[in-house]
């Protein structure tokens, strides 16, 4: 039984996959924001760890701390009505102990009203993937680029080993998790892993045959800063709108016009 009678769940996201129909995700960090998705339609709203780069303005995704998701992920959970709210693991909660991945996980669902946790990797996960599973903590998945082992890979490129990513799906799961996100592959790839796994697979530079497509909000608004990755489609240019309202509320302080008559108590 869910809380509310149309949340999205995992078997909402395992019926959307069973009956082909595309599964939409974005990132989300903060309330307002969350509550627009939300009421879009959005069915997954990700606490990305992407937040360390979008929100906090550093260069990976490695210094965003437990606490600092928590914060985020508790204002977007109390905004959604109808999303899935997902929150990433951030480093190093998924490559200590078993039981900090778990106690970790377990302080997200506790504190912020979230259902569910991705954890960066596939078949080197599977024992967390487990744990995580049999405490009663929906996991996702995430395979190809891992963007939390930036400093290993040298950075962020494609990853094209096809038999590799394919069994770290089918590890995954196999070890209970409840869906896969495939970052940046061959979209021959991403097709032929979500044909190897009967769980819903969620892509980002995944080509167009997942269950479902995730993008960073920041990305898909024109809010990102400089280089935007191939597979970004901007839909909105928001960071041009929010100069250009700032500039003219410049000029119309500097110029005086900015209170008038209608904006001034009598
Ligand atoms: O943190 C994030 O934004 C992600 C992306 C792959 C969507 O995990």
């Amino acid at each position: 039984m869910s809380a509310r009678p149309n949340r999205v769940t995992t078997r909402t996201l395992a019926a959307m996959r069973l009956e082909n129909q595309p599964i939409s995700m974005l990132t989300a960090y903060d309330y307002p924001t969350a509550r627009l998705l939300d009421a879009a339609g959005v069915d997954v709203l990700l606490v990305g760890d992407s937040l360390a780069m979008v929100v906090q303005g550093h260069s990976t995704t490695l210094p965003v701390t437990l606490d600092q998701m928590i914060y985020h992920a508790e204002m977007v959970a109390r905004a959604a009505e109808r999303a899935m709210v997902l929150v990433d693991l951030p480093f190093p909660e998924g490559q200590l102990s078993i039981e900090r991945t778990v106690e970790a996980a377990a302080r997200v669902l506790k504190e912020t009203r979230a259902t569910a946790v991705k954890l960066e990797g596939g078949a080197e996960q599977a024992q967390r993937i487990e744990a995580l599973a049999a405490a009663g903590i929906p996991v996702m998945a995430h395979v190809g680029l891992r963007p939390q082992n930036v400093h290993v890979d040298g950075g962020y490129r494609v990853q094209r080993d096809a038999q590799k990513l394919i069994t770290d799906a089918r590890v995954a799961e196999a070890s209970g998790a409840f869906a896969v996100l495939i970052e940046c592959v061959p979209a021959k790839v991403g097709e032929e892993i979500t044909r190897a796994i009967e769980i819903p697979t969620i892509g980002i530079g995944a080509g167009p045959d997942t269950s479902g497509q995730v993008l960073v909000f920041h990305d898909l608004v024109g809010l990102s800063e400089g280089y935007l990755p191939r597979f970004v489609k901007p839909y909105a240019a928001t960071g041009a709108t929010i100069t250009e309202a700032a500039k003219n509320y410049c000029e119309d302080v500097r110029s005086r016009r900015y209170p008038g008559p209608e904006h001034t108590f009598k």
